[in-house]
């Protein structure tokens, strides 16, 4: 391979893991403004699973290759004018476009922040899916200290993240996750953790974080007076039906739903890095591969009971 190429992840059709497939393309050239970053470690998205399975078709479309990826960790390449030095260690997102799954990727500077001193490359790859979490906590729900919090898919890359910040806001948090994650929410500081097959009956909550999106009726039953639901994702079964619900009770002025699609900048990475940095967020990696087994790490996250994160490593 030449310095002018480089492997990434790509697939022809949608379909299971196999359809991913690493192949060689060119280094991209960055444009003003964007920063080249030779990538460390890149997480696996739920949403990208989603993506490549073809679930998201109407919104995905039908043009191929496509490309997977969506956060990254890795070392500036060529800073392109930015504030960054070669080198620094950053982590960022792509953006709307996916293909952060690549040794190089072309980054706008101002999606881009540095890695909190201490956190090594594949531990801060766990993390940037937390700027969802800020998002929808901070900046939706304005979940204030006393509240009662619910995480719905509290083990998952969003939902690990959620229940630390919860907690280090001052909630209560209720984290609904698998029976064999129980243990882990617990440790990440959840009040009280509750296997989501065999919930029993559930309390009542000022806030409720919907990482899963089925059933989205049900728990918005679930809040208080004043509470508030914040929706990441709805139901691929029913998108319609889902969407619908949501858009019904976007506009309320009591018990609201909201949705949204993160596009972090700077300022969410700096915020993320200053809850790492204060202790109150910690990454949890369930399993590091390294790019060649990109399918073997959809797959496993695929198949559920993952805590925290899948990241793959790059040579
Ligand atoms: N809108 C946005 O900006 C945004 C940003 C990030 C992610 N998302 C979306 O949010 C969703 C989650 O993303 P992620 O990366 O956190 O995925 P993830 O890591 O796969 O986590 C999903 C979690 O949901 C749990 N789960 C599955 N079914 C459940 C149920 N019925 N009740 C409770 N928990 C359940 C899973 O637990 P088990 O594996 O143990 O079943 C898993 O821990 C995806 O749909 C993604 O597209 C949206």
């Amino acid at each position: 391979m030449s310095s002018t190429s480089m492997q990434l992840v790509t697939f022809d059709r949608y379909g299971p893991p196999e359809v991913l497939s690493v192949t060689t393309g060119p280094v991209p050239r960055p444009r003003p403004g964007e920063v080249l970053v030779r990538v460390r470690a890149v997480s696996v998205n739920g949403g990208e699973l989603a993506m490549r399975a073809g679930r998201l078709r109407p919104f995905t479309g039908n043009r191929f290759p496509k490309r997977v990826g969506i956060d990254l960790v890795g070392e500036v390449a060529e800073p392109g004018g930015s504030r960054f030095a070669a080198g620094d260690l950053v982590w960022g997102l792509t953006g709307r476009r996916m293909g952060s799954a690549a040794q190089y990727v072309a980054v706008r500077a101002d999606r881009l922040d540095h890695v909190p001193a201490g956190l090594d490359a594949v531990r801060a790859a766990a993390l940037p899916a937390g700027t969802t979490a800020i998002t929808a906590l901070r900046d939706k729900a304005a979940l204030a200290p006393g509240e009662r919090l619910l995480v719905r898919g509290a083990s998952g890359g969003v939902g690990h993240v959620a229940v630390q910040l919860g907690k280090a806001m001052g909630a209560h948090v209720t984290a609904l996750a698998g029976a064999a994650n129980l243990d882990l929410v617990k440790e990440l500081g959840a009040d009280e953790a509750i296997d989501y097959r065999a919930p029993g009956r559930l309390g009542r909550y000022d806030v409720v974080l919907d990482t899963v999106g089925s059933d989205l009726p049900a728990f918005h039953r679930l809040l208080t007076p004043r509470g508030r639901m914040v929706a990441i994702a709805f139901d691929l079964d029913r998108p319609a039906r889902s969407l619908g619900f949501i858009a019904a009770h976007a506009a309320r002025r009591r018990r609201w739903v909201r949705f949204f699609s993160g596009n972090p900048t700077t300022p969410l990475f700096a915020e993320l890095g200053r809850w790492v940095t204060a202790g109150a967020i910690r990454p949890q990696v369930d399993r590091v591969f390294p790019l060649s087994e990109v399918a073997a790490a959809h797959r496993t996250l695929e198949q559920g009971g993952v805590r925290g994160k899948i990241v793959i490593e790059f040579p």
